[in-house]
């Protein structure tokens, strides 16, 4: 392929490289379909004007980060009520879904429709959105021309607006430490708990309400189990991602540049907080029609393999996926038989 080509395919980073002079590496041309794009050019949601858009996307933020305010099970309209906990998007999607390695959604808009190997079918962007609705915030789904919805789909394609459709963007999801060759240790994990989390998460893990009268008020530091926690079924409650998730940006304030935990205090703690009573959701077996596609860490069975539940909440992983890997290439697809 010629050079120009080449230069077309790339990034606007690549691009303000090639204007230095250096040439454009071969990797472009190796791997086009996954750019990787360093630096957010993301709209400022302050800079908007005050017309119609502009008061949509603005909505949509607060949707995100007031969440119980708009939406939650104590508001006062029973009909807004679609969420099941008093949580906040906010709370897992940090500086509102714009922080590298805090599950940022600055490219959630351009990732839809896809498929989805936990449905088995495809995904809308509403779809997602209703699958956090249901199991990060343990409600019930929004429809599509709720106007919370509408917000929050406007917010993200702002956020979207100026990365390329085909990018993935570096600091994506919540991040990919090395993995331990042992089990994670819950109760070693209540102790880095008690030393590192307690004072804001609290003794009990509840979190703490911003007004102790009105729970549509949210919470100053949300709950890490509990009744008004995420439910069984979320993409939190599996190890890699809640350790990930804690080690990169827990206390709150750290960033992946410079975690304050060593990986194994955030392996472990991550058990802990997982092995506290959490709303259960009904129907999770009925998840992944295809076996083999089940994220190694799902809590909860069926499974294609016989290691045992406890293996797939606490790891260690690598011989789960050694055993998937091997399972795919003898029979391809192993399918649930809950469905
Ligand atoms: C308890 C934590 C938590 C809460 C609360 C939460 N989410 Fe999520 N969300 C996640 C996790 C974990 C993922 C999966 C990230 C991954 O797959 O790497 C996710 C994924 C998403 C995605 C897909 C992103 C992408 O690019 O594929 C969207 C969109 C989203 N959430 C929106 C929301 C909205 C809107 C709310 C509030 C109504 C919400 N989430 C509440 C944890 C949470
Ligand atoms: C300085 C106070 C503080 C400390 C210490 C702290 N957190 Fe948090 N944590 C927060 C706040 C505040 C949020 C919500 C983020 C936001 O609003 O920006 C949060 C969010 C979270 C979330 C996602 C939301 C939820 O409730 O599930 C998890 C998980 C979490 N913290 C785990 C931990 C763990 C584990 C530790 C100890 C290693 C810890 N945190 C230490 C304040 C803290």
């Amino acid at each position: 392929m010629g050079l120009w080509a080449g230069v077309m395919r790339t990034s606007r980073m690549a691009v303000a490289v090639l204007a230095f002079g250096v040439l454009v590496h071969a990797e472009a041309e190796a791997q086009p379909a996954a750019r990787q794009v360093a630096v957010w050019d993301v709209p400022d949601v302050d800079l908007l004007p005050d017309d119609d858009l502009g008061r949509l996307v603005r909505y949509g933020r607060s949707v995100l980060r007031e969440t119980s305010a708009h939406i939650g099970p104590a508001v006062a309209d029973p009909a807004m009520r679609f969420a099941g906990n008093n949580m906040a998007c906010g709370d897992c999607h940090l500086n509102s879904g714009l922080k590298k390695f805090g599950l940022p959604l600055v490219v959630a808009s351009a990732d839809y429709p896809a498929y989805s190997t936990r449905r088995g079918d495809e995904a809308t962007l509403v779809d997602r959105l209703n699958s956090c609705m249901t199991r990060s915030m343990n409600g019930r789904p929004m429809p599509a021309d709720a106007r919370p919805m509408q917000a929050l789909v406007a917010y993200l394609g702002l956020l979207a607006k100026h990365i390329p459709a085909d990018a993935r963007i570096a600091g994506g999801g919540a991040g990919a430490m090395p993995e331990l060759d042992r089990s994670a240790d819950p109760q070693r994990g209540a102790g880095v708990f008690a030393s590192q989390c307690a004072e804001c998460h609290r003794r009990d893990g509840l979190g703490v309400r911003r007004n102790a009268a009105d729970a549509s008020f949210g919470y100053a530091v949300p709950p890490l189990w509990g009744d008004d926690s995420f439910n069984d079924g979320a993409g939190l409650g599996r190890l890699i991602t809640m350790a990930n998730f804690v080690h990169n940006n827990m206390p709150n304030g750290t960033d992946w540049q410079m975690p304050q935990l060593r990986p194994e205090d955030a392996w472990d703690v991550g058990a802990f907080v997982l092995s506290q009573p959490r709303p259960h959701r009904a129907g999770t077996g009925k998840d992944f029609p295809d076996l083999l596609n089940k994220p190694v860490d799902t809590a909860y069975g069926p499974y294609a393999d016989d290691f045992p539940e406890a293996q797939h909440k606490y790891g260690p992983f690598a011989p789960i996926r050694a055993a998937a890997e091997k399972l795919k290439a003898e029979k391809g697809s192993v399918p649930n038989p809950d469905r």
